[in-house]
Protein backbone atom coordinates (compact mmCIF):
# COMPACT_ATOMS: atom_id res chain seq x y z
CA UNK A 1 0.00 0.00 0.00
CA UNK A 2 0.99 3.78 -0.44
CA UNK A 3 1.78 5.57 2.62
CA UNK A 4 3.39 9.01 3.85
CA UNK A 5 6.00 7.82 6.46
CA UNK A 6 8.03 10.26 8.58
CA UNK A 7 11.32 8.54 9.81
CA UNK A 8 12.51 11.36 11.50
CA UNK A 9 10.82 14.45 13.44
CA UNK A 10 11.24 17.76 10.93
CA UNK A 11 9.79 20.24 8.39
CA UNK A 12 6.98 18.78 6.09
CA UNK A 13 9.64 17.89 3.70
CA UNK A 14 10.29 14.54 6.13
CA UNK A 15 7.33 13.09 4.99
CA UNK A 16 7.77 10.48 2.48
CA UNK A 17 6.07 8.18 0.07
CA UNK A 18 6.46 5.03 0.84
CA UNK A 19 5.32 1.42 -0.32
CA UNK A 20 4.34 -1.01 3.08
CA UNK A 21 2.77 -3.97 3.61
CA UNK A 22 -0.62 -3.78 4.50
CA UNK A 23 -1.46 -4.02 8.61
CA UNK A 24 -2.83 -6.89 10.22
CA UNK A 25 -5.14 -6.36 12.77
CA UNK A 26 -5.25 -7.90 16.50
CA UNK A 27 -8.33 -9.83 17.85
CA UNK A 28 -9.66 -6.14 18.84
CA UNK A 29 -9.19 -4.28 16.04
CA UNK A 30 -10.05 -3.57 12.26
CA UNK A 31 -8.92 -2.98 9.34
CA UNK A 32 -10.20 0.37 7.49
CA UNK A 33 -9.56 0.44 3.28
CA UNK A 34 -9.33 5.20 4.43
CA UNK A 35 -11.08 7.01 1.47
CA UNK A 36 -10.28 10.24 3.75
CA UNK A 37 -8.33 11.76 6.28
CA UNK A 38 -7.29 15.47 7.65
CA UNK A 39 -3.88 17.56 7.92
CA UNK A 40 -4.70 18.86 10.67
CA UNK A 41 -1.95 20.50 13.84
CA UNK A 42 -2.17 17.28 16.00
CA UNK A 43 -0.37 15.42 12.55
CA UNK A 44 1.82 18.51 12.17
CA UNK A 45 2.44 18.78 16.20
CA UNK A 46 4.02 14.95 16.08
CA UNK A 47 5.71 15.45 13.03
CA UNK A 48 7.70 18.48 14.22
CA UNK A 49 8.21 17.47 17.57
CA UNK A 50 7.96 21.45 17.90
CA UNK A 51 6.93 20.95 21.63
CA UNK A 52 9.81 18.40 22.86
CA UNK A 53 6.82 16.55 25.52
CA UNK A 54 4.80 14.66 22.68
CA UNK A 55 8.11 12.99 22.15
CA UNK A 56 7.43 11.00 25.48
CA UNK A 57 4.59 9.28 23.34
CA UNK A 58 5.80 9.63 19.86
CA UNK A 59 9.81 8.25 20.69
CA UNK A 60 12.60 10.12 22.22
CA UNK A 61 14.55 10.00 19.32
CA UNK A 62 12.72 9.13 16.52
CA UNK A 63 9.19 8.22 15.58
CA UNK A 64 7.91 5.02 16.69
CA UNK A 65 5.09 5.33 14.29
CA UNK A 66 6.53 6.81 11.01
CA UNK A 67 2.60 6.84 9.72
CA UNK A 68 0.95 9.48 10.72
CA UNK A 69 -2.93 10.57 10.30
CA UNK A 70 -5.14 10.63 13.40
CA UNK A 71 -8.57 11.48 11.31
CA UNK A 72 -10.37 9.23 9.24
CA UNK A 73 -13.38 7.73 7.27
CA UNK A 74 -13.41 4.44 5.33
CA UNK A 75 -14.55 1.00 4.48
CA UNK A 76 -14.34 -1.76 7.43
CA UNK A 77 -12.69 -4.55 5.55
CA UNK A 78 -11.29 -6.80 7.55
CA UNK A 79 -11.92 -7.32 11.39
CA UNK A 80 -10.40 -8.95 14.57
CA UNK A 81 -11.79 -12.37 15.41
CA UNK A 82 -13.28 -10.81 18.94
CA UNK A 83 -14.64 -7.69 17.34
CA UNK A 84 -18.49 -7.70 17.31
CA UNK A 85 -19.23 -3.86 16.74
CA UNK A 86 -18.26 -4.01 13.69
CA UNK A 87 -18.56 -5.85 10.32
CA UNK A 88 -16.66 -6.14 6.76
CA UNK A 89 -18.14 -3.30 4.57
CA UNK A 90 -19.44 -1.18 7.27
CA UNK A 91 -18.16 2.48 6.55
CA UNK A 92 -17.00 4.05 9.63
CA UNK A 93 -15.23 7.48 10.40
CA UNK A 94 -13.09 8.12 13.86
CA UNK A 95 -9.40 9.41 15.42
CA UNK A 96 -6.82 6.86 16.78
CA UNK A 97 -4.07 9.79 18.08
CA UNK A 98 -2.61 6.23 19.60
CA UNK A 99 -1.58 4.18 16.83
CA UNK A 100 -2.69 6.76 14.51
CA UNK A 101 -2.22 5.58 10.32
CA UNK A 102 -4.60 7.38 8.07
CA UNK A 103 -1.87 8.89 5.80
CA UNK A 104 -1.98 5.12 4.39
CA UNK A 105 -4.34 3.26 1.64
CA UNK A 106 -5.28 0.92 4.56
CA UNK A 107 -5.01 1.43 8.86
CA UNK A 108 -5.60 -0.57 12.02
CA UNK A 109 -7.72 0.70 14.78
CA UNK A 110 -9.49 -0.55 17.98
CA UNK A 111 -12.64 -1.13 17.26
CA UNK A 112 -13.73 -0.37 20.80
CA UNK A 113 -12.14 3.15 20.28
CA UNK A 114 -12.74 6.34 18.62
CA UNK A 115 -15.06 4.96 16.10
CA UNK A 116 -17.89 5.44 14.85
CA UNK A 117 -20.33 4.78 11.68
CA UNK A 118 -20.50 7.00 8.88
CA UNK A 119 -23.35 9.39 9.69
CA UNK A 120 -26.02 8.58 7.53
CA UNK A 121 -26.25 10.64 3.78
CA UNK A 122 -22.73 11.79 4.73
CA UNK A 123 -19.75 11.46 2.34
CA UNK A 124 -16.73 10.03 3.90
CA UNK A 125 -14.82 13.51 2.62
CA UNK A 126 -17.33 15.50 5.63
CA UNK A 127 -16.93 12.54 7.73
CA UNK A 128 -13.22 12.49 8.04
CA UNK A 129 -12.80 16.01 9.36
CA UNK A 130 -15.65 15.34 12.96
CA UNK A 131 -13.51 14.53 15.02
CA UNK A 132 -9.99 16.16 15.59
CA UNK A 133 -10.76 20.23 16.48
CA UNK A 134 -14.32 19.17 17.00
CA UNK A 135 -12.84 16.69 20.33
CA UNK A 136 -10.98 19.23 21.47
CA UNK A 137 -13.39 21.47 21.54
CA UNK A 138 -15.86 19.18 23.22
CA UNK A 139 -13.68 18.50 26.07
CA UNK A 140 -12.68 21.76 26.42
CA UNK A 141 -16.48 23.04 26.86
CA UNK A 142 -17.40 19.96 29.26
CA UNK A 143 -14.63 21.13 31.10
CA UNK A 144 -16.18 24.55 31.50
CA UNK A 145 -19.51 22.77 32.16
CA UNK A 146 -21.17 24.97 29.23
CA UNK A 147 -25.03 24.47 29.40
CA UNK A 148 -28.10 26.25 28.53
CA UNK A 149 -27.64 29.92 28.73
CA UNK A 150 -24.47 29.89 29.59
CA UNK A 151 -22.57 32.95 27.91
CA UNK A 152 -19.57 31.98 25.81
CA UNK A 153 -16.89 33.84 23.89
CA UNK A 154 -14.91 31.97 21.34
CA UNK A 155 -11.73 33.84 20.10
CA UNK A 156 -10.65 31.91 16.65
CA UNK A 157 -13.65 31.03 15.42
CA UNK A 158 -12.70 29.81 12.08
CA UNK A 159 -9.75 27.01 13.15
CA UNK A 160 -11.05 23.57 13.24
CA UNK A 161 -11.52 23.63 16.86
CA UNK A 162 -13.02 27.00 17.20
CA UNK A 163 -15.49 26.15 14.13
CA UNK A 164 -16.33 23.06 16.00
CA UNK A 165 -16.68 24.94 19.68
CA UNK A 166 -19.52 27.32 17.94
CA UNK A 167 -21.21 24.58 16.65
CA UNK A 168 -20.91 22.63 20.31
CA UNK A 169 -21.62 25.12 22.18
CA UNK A 170 -25.20 26.66 20.40
CA UNK A 171 -26.19 22.78 20.42
CA UNK A 172 -25.62 23.01 24.44
CA UNK A 173 -27.81 25.67 24.80
CA UNK A 174 -25.17 28.27 25.12
CA UNK A 175 -25.24 32.09 24.15
CA UNK A 176 -22.12 31.98 21.53
CA UNK A 177 -20.09 35.06 20.32
CA UNK A 178 -17.55 34.27 18.33
CA UNK A 179 -14.39 36.49 17.28
CA UNK A 180 -13.02 36.04 13.50
CA UNK A 181 -11.49 38.39 10.64
CA UNK A 182 -13.67 40.08 7.96
CA UNK A 183 -14.03 37.94 5.28
CA UNK A 184 -15.68 34.59 7.28
CA UNK A 185 -18.30 36.88 9.48
CA UNK A 186 -20.97 35.28 7.27
CA UNK A 187 -19.39 32.12 7.48
CA UNK A 188 -19.60 31.82 11.10
CA UNK A 189 -22.85 33.48 11.98
CA UNK A 190 -23.58 30.30 9.40
CA UNK A 191 -22.22 27.96 11.88
CA UNK A 192 -25.00 29.65 14.60
CA UNK A 193 -23.09 31.91 16.40
CA UNK A 194 -25.48 34.58 18.23
CA UNK A 195 -22.54 37.57 17.61
CA UNK A 196 -20.02 37.31 15.47
CA UNK A 197 -17.35 40.01 16.27
CA UNK A 198 -14.59 41.19 13.26
CA UNK A 199 -11.68 41.36 14.63
CA UNK A 200 -10.37 43.72 12.21
CA UNK A 201 -12.38 46.46 13.63
CA UNK A 202 -13.27 45.54 17.04
CA UNK A 203 -11.58 44.53 19.85
CA UNK A 204 -12.64 41.40 21.46
CA UNK A 205 -11.45 42.44 24.58
CA UNK A 206 -13.62 45.60 24.67
CA UNK A 207 -17.33 43.78 24.96
CA UNK A 208 -19.37 44.28 27.95
CA UNK A 209 -19.35 40.85 28.43
CA UNK A 210 -19.28 38.67 30.98
CA UNK A 211 -18.94 35.21 29.95
CA UNK A 212 -19.09 31.83 31.61
CA UNK A 213 -15.95 30.83 29.36
CA UNK A 214 -13.66 33.02 26.90
CA UNK A 215 -11.86 29.67 24.71
CA UNK A 216 -9.05 31.04 22.76
CA UNK A 217 -8.96 28.12 20.40
CA UNK A 218 -6.18 29.37 18.44
CA UNK A 219 -4.02 30.14 21.45
CA UNK A 220 -3.42 34.23 20.59
CA UNK A 221 -4.22 35.34 23.81
CA UNK A 222 -3.51 35.53 27.28
CA UNK A 223 -5.81 35.12 30.63
CA UNK A 224 -4.80 38.50 32.27
CA UNK A 225 -5.68 40.23 28.97
CA UNK A 226 -9.52 38.28 29.39
CA UNK A 227 -10.07 38.20 33.09
CA UNK A 228 -12.06 40.83 33.18
CA UNK A 229 -14.38 39.22 30.44
CA UNK A 230 -15.58 36.79 33.06
CA UNK A 231 -17.91 35.90 35.51
CA UNK A 232 -16.79 35.37 38.87
CA UNK A 233 -17.12 31.56 38.15
CA UNK A 234 -16.01 31.65 34.75
CA UNK A 235 -13.61 30.47 33.25
CA UNK A 236 -10.35 31.10 30.53
CA UNK A 237 -9.44 27.96 28.11
CA UNK A 238 -6.82 28.12 25.36
CA UNK A 239 -5.53 25.47 23.41
CA UNK A 240 -2.02 26.70 23.60
CA UNK A 241 0.38 26.50 26.63
CA UNK A 242 1.06 30.25 26.45
CA UNK A 243 4.20 32.38 27.30
CA UNK A 244 6.59 29.64 29.21
CA UNK A 245 3.68 27.54 29.92
CA UNK A 246 1.52 30.16 31.94
CA UNK A 247 -2.02 28.18 30.97
CA UNK A 248 -0.64 25.34 32.42
CA UNK A 249 0.84 26.57 35.23
CA UNK A 250 -2.34 28.80 36.14
CA UNK A 251 -4.78 25.64 35.39
CA UNK A 252 -3.03 23.87 38.25
CA UNK A 253 -2.92 26.68 41.10
CA UNK A 254 -6.52 27.65 39.48
CA UNK A 255 -8.41 25.67 42.21
CA UNK A 256 -6.78 27.09 45.16
CA UNK A 257 -7.74 30.96 44.13
CA UNK A 258 -10.90 33.10 44.03
CA UNK A 259 -12.50 34.63 40.78
CA UNK A 260 -11.85 33.63 37.27
CA UNK A 261 -9.73 31.02 36.88
CA UNK A 262 -7.10 29.36 34.15
CA UNK A 263 -8.48 25.74 32.93
CA UNK A 264 -6.30 23.53 30.92
CA UNK A 265 -7.72 19.89 30.12
CA UNK A 266 -6.41 17.16 28.88
CA UNK A 267 -8.17 15.97 25.88
CA UNK A 268 -9.85 12.60 25.73
CA UNK A 269 -11.65 10.78 23.35
CA UNK A 270 -13.93 7.99 23.69
CA UNK A 271 -16.67 5.99 21.57
CA UNK A 272 -19.27 7.90 23.05
CA UNK A 273 -18.10 11.19 22.14
CA UNK A 274 -17.64 9.71 18.00
CA UNK A 275 -21.23 8.05 18.85
CA UNK A 276 -22.46 11.75 19.87
CA UNK A 277 -20.86 13.75 17.28
CA UNK A 278 -22.22 11.17 14.65
CA UNK A 279 -25.52 11.44 16.41
CA UNK A 280 -25.43 15.36 16.01
CA UNK A 281 -24.01 15.39 12.44
CA UNK A 282 -26.89 13.14 11.45
CA UNK A 283 -29.35 15.69 13.00
CA UNK A 284 -27.75 18.56 11.40
CA UNK A 285 -26.27 20.42 14.34
CA UNK A 286 -22.62 19.75 13.62
CA UNK A 287 -21.17 19.93 10.10
CA UNK A 288 -16.97 20.43 10.01
CA UNK A 289 -16.10 24.00 8.14
CA UNK A 290 -14.10 22.26 5.35
CA UNK A 291 -11.15 24.61 3.89
CA UNK A 292 -10.12 22.91 0.72
CA UNK A 293 -9.61 18.92 -0.22
CA UNK A 294 -6.86 17.56 -1.54
CA UNK A 295 -5.19 14.20 -3.62
CA UNK A 296 -3.58 11.88 -2.09
CA UNK A 297 0.07 13.18 -3.72
CA UNK A 298 -0.58 16.75 -2.65
CA UNK A 299 -0.01 16.34 1.42
CA UNK A 300 3.09 17.81 1.53
CA UNK A 301 2.08 20.86 0.45
CA UNK A 302 -1.14 20.35 2.28
CA UNK A 303 0.59 20.33 5.52
CA UNK A 304 3.16 23.47 4.59
CA UNK A 305 0.05 25.42 4.30
CA UNK A 306 -1.80 24.30 7.48
CA UNK A 307 1.24 25.16 9.19
CA UNK A 308 0.83 28.89 7.96
CA UNK A 309 -1.81 28.99 10.62
CA UNK A 310 -4.51 30.16 8.44
CA UNK A 311 -6.62 27.33 7.25
CA UNK A 312 -10.18 27.76 7.53
CA UNK A 313 -11.78 24.79 9.62
CA UNK A 314 -10.23 21.79 8.42
CA UNK A 315 -8.03 20.34 5.46
CA UNK A 316 -8.95 17.13 3.71
CA UNK A 317 -7.33 14.61 1.99
CA UNK A 318 -8.87 12.12 -0.58
CA UNK A 319 -7.05 8.60 -0.36
CA UNK A 320 -8.66 6.85 -2.81
N1 LIG B 1 0.27 20.58 19.28
C1 LIG B 1 -0.83 19.90 19.02
O1 LIG B 1 -0.84 18.66 19.06
C2 LIG B 1 -2.08 20.63 18.69
C3 LIG B 1 -3.18 19.89 18.28
C4 LIG B 1 -4.33 20.57 17.93
C5 LIG B 1 -4.36 21.94 18.02
N2 LIG B 1 -3.31 22.63 18.49
C6 LIG B 1 -3.35 24.09 18.58
O2 LIG B 1 -4.67 24.56 18.58
C7 LIG B 1 -4.76 25.76 17.85
C8 LIG B 1 -5.92 25.72 16.88
O3 LIG B 1 -5.78 24.73 15.90
P1 LIG B 1 -6.86 24.68 14.72
O4 LIG B 1 -6.46 23.53 13.86
O5 LIG B 1 -8.21 24.74 15.26
O6 LIG B 1 -6.72 26.02 13.90
P2 LIG B 1 -5.53 26.75 13.19
O7 LIG B 1 -5.15 26.17 11.93
O8 LIG B 1 -4.41 26.93 14.07
O9 LIG B 1 -6.22 28.17 13.06
C9 LIG B 1 -6.52 28.73 11.86
C10 LIG B 1 -7.35 29.97 12.09
O10 LIG B 1 -6.78 30.81 13.09
C11 LIG B 1 -7.12 32.13 12.81
N3 LIG B 1 -6.04 32.98 13.29
C12 LIG B 1 -4.76 33.01 12.85
N4 LIG B 1 -4.06 33.92 13.55
C13 LIG B 1 -4.91 34.45 14.45
C14 LIG B 1 -4.78 35.44 15.47
N5 LIG B 1 -3.62 36.06 15.70
N6 LIG B 1 -5.86 35.72 16.20
C15 LIG B 1 -7.01 35.10 15.98
N7 LIG B 1 -7.20 34.16 15.05
C16 LIG B 1 -6.16 33.85 14.29
C17 LIG B 1 -7.27 32.23 11.31
O11 LIG B 1 -8.50 32.87 11.02
P3 LIG B 1 -8.69 34.45 10.93
O12 LIG B 1 -7.31 35.06 11.02
O13 LIG B 1 -9.33 34.67 9.60
O14 LIG B 1 -9.57 34.78 12.08
C18 LIG B 1 -7.41 30.78 10.83
O15 LIG B 1 -8.64 30.51 10.28
C19 LIG B 1 -3.40 25.97 17.20
O16 LIG B 1 -2.70 26.92 17.95
C20 LIG B 1 -2.75 24.65 17.30
O17 LIG B 1 -1.35 24.71 17.40
C21 LIG B 1 -2.15 22.01 18.80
Amino acid sequence: MRAWTHRRYGPPDVLRLEELPVPTPGPTDILVRVHATTVNRTDCGFRSAEYVVSRLFSGLLKPKRPVLGCEFAGEVVAVGTQVKRFKVGDKVFGYDDQRFGAYAEYMVTAADGGVALLPKGWSYTDAAALTEGIHYAWCDLKAARIGTGSRVLVYGATGAIGSGAVQLAVSLGAEVTAVCTTPHVDRIKALGAHKVIDRNNTDFRKEPGPFELVFDAVGKSRFKHCKHLLTRDGCYISTELGPRGENVFLGLIGGWRKGPRVRFPLPTISQADVEQFRSMAEAGTLRPLIDRVVGFDELVEATRYVETGQKIGNVVVQVC
